[in-house]
C-alpha cells in the first residue's frame, strides 16, 4: 500500500507547454485513476468517483496556541459531494455490487443524517438504482434540496427523535423490504475498513509524524478506521473523538451517551483504541468554525468541533504533530448563519435544524 502510495508522488510538474498534443505518449494520454489526482497528469478523470478520497491536508498551525504543536486540517470537503461520505458511499456501493447484493433496478435505503444520504443519492443517480433516505423531519433547506437534485426519495421521521429516530425506522423498513438494499454505515465494516485503507495512508503519507488524531464521531467510522491504521504505524499516536455533551446536537455527530453505539464501534475497538474524548458545545463548534474561515478554511460545524478538540491537545502538549478532520464544507450550512449571525442565536438555532 505505501508503495503505491509513494509512487503518487507529490505534485510533480504539470504540462510541458513546448510539447502539442500529438507528441504525448499513449501513457500520458490514459485517462487517470484516481490515485493519479496528484501526480503528473491532472488531466480530467474518466469519472466524478475517481475523485473521491486523496483529499489534500493543509497546515493551520497559525491557529494553534502553541508553537511547539503543529495543527493540520485533513480537508474532507475536496471530495465530489464536499464530505468525507463521498469514500465510505462509493467503497460500500461497489463492495454490494461486487457480491452480487445491488444489482439492476434494486432500490438502496440508508438513514443519513445528511451527508452519506447526499453522497450515496448522487452515486445512485450514477449507476441508475433507485435509493430512499430516512432523515429527521427538522432539517435544513439545502438538504432537501440537495437529495431532490439528485431524485432520492425522502422518509421523513421525527425530528425529536434525532438520527437515532432515522436509524430505527430504517431497519423496519429494510425488515419490511427485503428486497431493499440497506447498506447500513453504522454496522457495515467497509465503512472503519474504507478509512484504514484509503484516510489513514493519505495522513501518513502526507503528513508523516503524527502524535495526535482528531476527529467527529458519528458511525466513529473515520476514528476506527483511521485510528487503526495510525497505531499500526506508530503505537504511541494519540486518537481522540470529539462529541457533543449528550442531548446536543452539533451536526454529523453523536453522543454515544445518547442510546446508540455504532456496531461498528465495538467492533473496531472502539473503546480500547481511543486514548479519549472531548466533548464540545455547539457555541465552541461555532467559534472555532469562524476561525476555520479566518485562515481560509470553509468547513461545516463538526470541523470546528474537531479544531476545538485539536486545540485542547495544542495548550496541554509540549510538541506534537496535531491532525484533524474537516469532515465537510460550509455551503451546506449557509442558512445557519454560522459565520455572520450572532453567536447565541445561532447555536439556539442549530439546536433546533439538523444543517448537516
Ligand atoms: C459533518 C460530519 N462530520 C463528522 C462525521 C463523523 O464521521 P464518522 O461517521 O466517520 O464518525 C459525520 C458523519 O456523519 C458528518 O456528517
Amino acid at each position: 500500500m505505501d508503495a503505491a502510495l509513494t509512487s503518487q508522488g507529490k505534485a510533480t510538474p504539470g504540462y510541458n507547454l513546448d510539447r502539442s498534443a500529438q507528441d504525448l505518449t499513449a501513457q500520458e494520454l490514459k485517462a487517470p485513476s484516481r490515485t493519479d489526482r496528484n501526480g503528473p497528469d491532472m488531466a480530467a478523470c474518466a469519472s466524478p468517483l475517481d475523485l473521491v478520497g486523496n483529499t489534500p491536508a493543509v497546515d493551520v498551525s497559525v491557529l494553534s496556541p502553541n508553537p511547539g504543536v503543529r495543527l493540520v486540517a485533513k480537508l474532507e470537503s475536496a471530495n465530489p459531494t464536499g464530505s468525507v461520505k463521498d469514500r465510505i458511499a462509493k467503497a460500500m456501493l461497489e463492495e454490494a455490487e461486487a457480491d452480487g447484493t445491488l444489482t439492476e433496478g434494486r432500490r438502496i435505503l440508508e438513514p443519513s443524517s445528511g451527508n452519506t444520504g447526499i453522497s450515496l443519492a448522487l452515486m445512485a443517480r450514477m449507476k441508475g438504482y433507485p435509493i430512499t433516505i430516512v432523515m429527521p423531519e427538522n432539517v435544513s433547506d439545502e438538504r432537501r434540496r440537495m437529495l431532490e437534485v439528485f431524485g432520492a426519495d425522502v422518509v421523513a421521521t421525527p425530528g425529536a427523535e434525532g438520527s437515532n429516530g432515522a436509524v430505527r425506522r430504517a431497519r423496519e423498513l429494510a425488515l419490511d423490504r427485503p428486497d431493499w438494499v440497506f447498506l447500513d454505515q453504522y454496522s457495515n465494516d467497509v465503512n472503519p475498513r474504507t478509512h484504514y485503507e484509503t484516510t489513514g495512508p493519505e495522513i501518513w503519507r502526507d503528513v508523516g509524524d503524527v502524535t495526535h488524531f482528531v476527529a467527529g464521531l458519528g458511525t466513529s467510522g473515520t476514528l476506527m478506521g483511521v485510528g487503526t491504521y495510525l497505531k499500526e504505524r506508530r503505537p504511541g499516536v494519540e486518537v481522540l473523538a470529539v462529541e457533543p455533551p449528550a442531548g446536543e446536537m452539533v451536526d454529523g455527530l453523536r453522543s454515544l451517551d445518547d442510546g446508540f453505539i455504532p456496531p461498528v464501534y465495538d467492533k473496531w475497538g472502539g473503546v480500547d483504541l481511543l486514548d479519549g474524548k472531548r466533548i464540545v458545545r455547539v457555541e465552541e463548534s461555532i467559534t472555532q468554525t469562524r476561525r476555520l474561515a479566518s485562515v481560509g478554511v470553509f468547513a461545516g460545524l463538526s470541523a470546528g468541533a474537531a479544531l476545538a478538540g485539536a486545540m485542547r491537545v495544542a495548550e496541554r502538549a509540549e510538541r506534537a504533530v496535531v491532525v484533524f478532520v474537516v469532515a465537510d464544507g460550509g455551503w451546506k450550512y449557509l442558512s445557519s448563519r454560522a459565520w455572520t449571525g450572532d453567536l447565541a442565536e445561532v447555536a439556539a438555532r442549530a439546536a433546533e435544524t439538523i444543517y448537516f
